[in-house]
């Protein structure tokens, strides 16, 4: 992979793909010091940068190929990149999915494919979707896109940051920030900037459920993580390609891990208070800000990669951030036999800024009371201390469920 390759990727996808916006971010940049800039990549046609490796890969194919059709696997955004490119190119594609691709994202890839792109939901995760294109691809001479580990895939997500310089007038980035999946985005950036713009230190990010670059890296190899969380659907893959690896192992970039509840908490400050609609991964390389630290003044650019986020899954984005915020807390309560109990509880334990969002007797059994599970959304995440003492000061005994813990999981995450 070198960068002319990345160049003659950015002649071939110029027709279909957009220069979108390299927009200057306030918030980010009033927080770190730095000049933060934000690539809009969710302003593709197909709301994120996969347009620019699929259309790559398929725009090459000879004749011969276009005819046996095209396969892919894809949590959702690669399909959308094929399904648009087959829709463009006039071949027919045939894309699996996990069963863990929001319905948006099902409903763009049909809507794209414009009839040449038909969907086969298999498994819950990429990696299961991807063993079943294989088997497609074997048994009907259907040529695979590879939604990461391919040199043509990486040629096209290599593009952006190509695009990213010229946008910036020549002057390459200080740093350039990219989500991490199986690693195409990164490893394509990393091999154009390597050789045109070294100075550029190159940050991959990966959510803390889901860093299987980070472990491969460490291990010497593409491993298969043991425990995938797949909430960044996106970038839940539970290998690293090898020649992604590979690339990423060449050049060392810095890499990063986020939580959930972090992502969760840039999705909603991007839709807030700049209008943006992130989908996980799309939040990823921003919401790294402040793990990773700039210099003051650097030149920053954080891609984000893609709006396709269902609409469904607000209310528990907003559950993850104000967990993570240390806003809402869970405890078990132990109500004593008594009278007014309750009335106590609401009296002297909550703070006057403090809601109770859950309330739930979580076993019933012939006794009056027992424990219950109980919600509580602090005005002021600095006063959990003065909440704990209040309880501790109470006659009810109350067990604090910890947002990490297998109880968490159980009572209150599902
Ligand atoms: C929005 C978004 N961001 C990031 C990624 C990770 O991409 P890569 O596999 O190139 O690392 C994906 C992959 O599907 C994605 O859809």
């Amino acid at each position: 992979m070198d960068a002319s390759a990345i160049d003659a990727a950015s002649e071939r996808v110029a027709a279909v793909v957009a220069q979108t916006p390299l927009q200057f971010n306030e918030r980010l940049s009033r927080a770190t010091g730095a000049n933060v800039y934000l690539k809009r990549e969710d302003l593709q046609q197909v709301r994120s940068y996969k347009i620019r490796g699929a259309y790559n890969l398929i725009a090459q194919l000879d004749d011969a190929q276009r005819a046996a059709g095209v396969v892919a696997a894809s949590a959702g955004n690669h399909g959308q990149g094929v399904a648009f490119a087959c829709a463009r190119l006039g071949i027919e594609g045939k894309i699996f999915i996990p069963s863990t691709t929001p319905r948006q994202k099902r409903e763009r890839m049909v809507a794209l494919g414009e009839g040449a792109a038909e969907l086969v939901v298999t498994g819950d995760t990429y990696d299961e979707a991807a063993a079943a294109a294989n088997a497609y691809a074997e048994q009907t001479g259907a040529v695979i896109v590879p939604a990461f580990d391919d040199p043509r895939t990486i040629a096209g997500q290599g593009t952006l940051a190509a695009e990213i310089v010229e946008q910036l007038g020549g002057r390459a980035p200080d740093a350039l920030i990219l989500p991490v999946g199986g690693g195409g985005m990164l490893a394509g950036c990393l091999s154009w900037l390597a050789e045109r713009h070294p100075a550029t230190k190159v940050v991959g990010v990966e959510p803390a459920g889901a860093a299987t670059l980070a472990a491969a890296l460490d291990a010497g190899g593409p491993r298969d993580l043991r425990q995938l969380d797949t909430f960044v659907d996106g970038a839940a893959v539970r290998r690293a390609g090898d020649l992604t690896y590979a690339i990423a192992a060449r050049h060392r970039p810095a890499m990063f891990t986020v939580p959930e509840g972090r992502i969760c908490s840039e999705m909603l400050q991007l839709y807030q208070v700049e209008g943006v609609i992130a989908e996980p991964a799309g939040a990823l390389a921003s919401a790294s800000l402040g793990i990773f630290r700039p210099e003051p003044g650097q030149v920053v650019v954080a891609v984000v990669s893609g709006g396709n986020n269902d609409v469904s899954r607000y209310a528990e984005i907003v559950e993850r951030a104000l967990v993570y915020e240390g806003r809402k807390h869970y405890f078990l309560v132990n109500f004593p036999q008594e009278p007014g109990a309750l009335r106590r509880f609401l009296d002297e334990v909550l703070g006057p800024d403090d809601d109770i969002t859950l309330f739930e007797y979580v076993k019933r059994s012939n006794r009056e009371t027992g424990p219950a599970l109980v919600g509580i959304e602090l005005g002021d995440p600095a006063s959990r201390p003065q909440l704990l003492a209040r309880m501790d000061a109470s006659p009810m005994q109350v067990e604090v469920i910890d947002p990490g813990s297998p109880s968490y999981r159980f009572l209150v995450s599902g």
